[in-house]
């Protein structure tokens, strides 16, 4: 018999799955959507660890922080939306009906690149300003990735969103590359 948390996952899966959708693009639309919640989970634990630095007055801890916070933007955020712009976002642009929404995403990106170059520059209540700043960027951007751009990939007859991230550890993580499975946050 089901456990409760198996019939509310069958649940969830159901109601995410776009209609038409190949199973191995709804494996893929699953291991981004995973990815970016471990993204999303990592960015906000780093910009609470630099804002309870500053707030505490504790300079080393500061530090410590924002050189971690601005490392994991260049090794893991960056990167990230480096991929998608090169192969998720290149296909949906070829489309009438997702060019100009291509468009606002890559918008996105750049002001989320001028919120780490901010952030990189700045030191104490400023650069906590900006972690919060960058982390609530990144969570409205991934949204709308997760729930207008992902499915609208899955679901289109002429586009695979598996093919397009296949082989990215940028895009999805190492586990689902690897044969493994969705990523559930392994790299965060
Ligand atoms: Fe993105
Ligand atoms: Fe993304």
């Amino acid at each position: 018999m089901d456990s409760p948390d198996a019939t509310e996952d069958a649940t969830a899966t159901a109601l995410n799955t776009p209609p038409g959708g190949a199973d191995d693009d709804v494996r893929a639309l699953e291991a981004l959507r995973q990815h970016h919640a471990g993204m999303l989970k990592r960015l906000g634990a780093l910009a609470a660890a630099l804002s309870g630095a500053v707030m505490a007055g504790n300079a080393v801890a500061e530090h410590d922080a924002h050189e971690v916070l601005v490392e994991w933007c260049e090794t893991d955020l960056v990167p990230h939306a480096l991929a998608e712009e090169g192969r998720l976002y290149e296909g949906a642009g070829r489309t009438p009906e997702a060019r100009l929404l291509v468009t606002a995403l890559v918008a996105e990106h750049q002001g989320i690149a001028g919120m780490i170059e901010q952030l990189r520059g700045s030191r104490g209540v400023d650069a906590a300003v900006a972690a919060g700043a960058l982390r609530a960027l990144v969570a409205m951007h991934l949204q709308t990735e997760d729930q207008i751009l992902l499915p609208f990939l899955a679901g289109h007859p002429d586009l695979s969103l598996a093919s397009a991230v296949e082989g990215l550890e940028e895009l999805v993580g190492e586990s689902h590359i690897h044969g493994g499975g969705a990523d559930r946050g392994s790299s965060v």
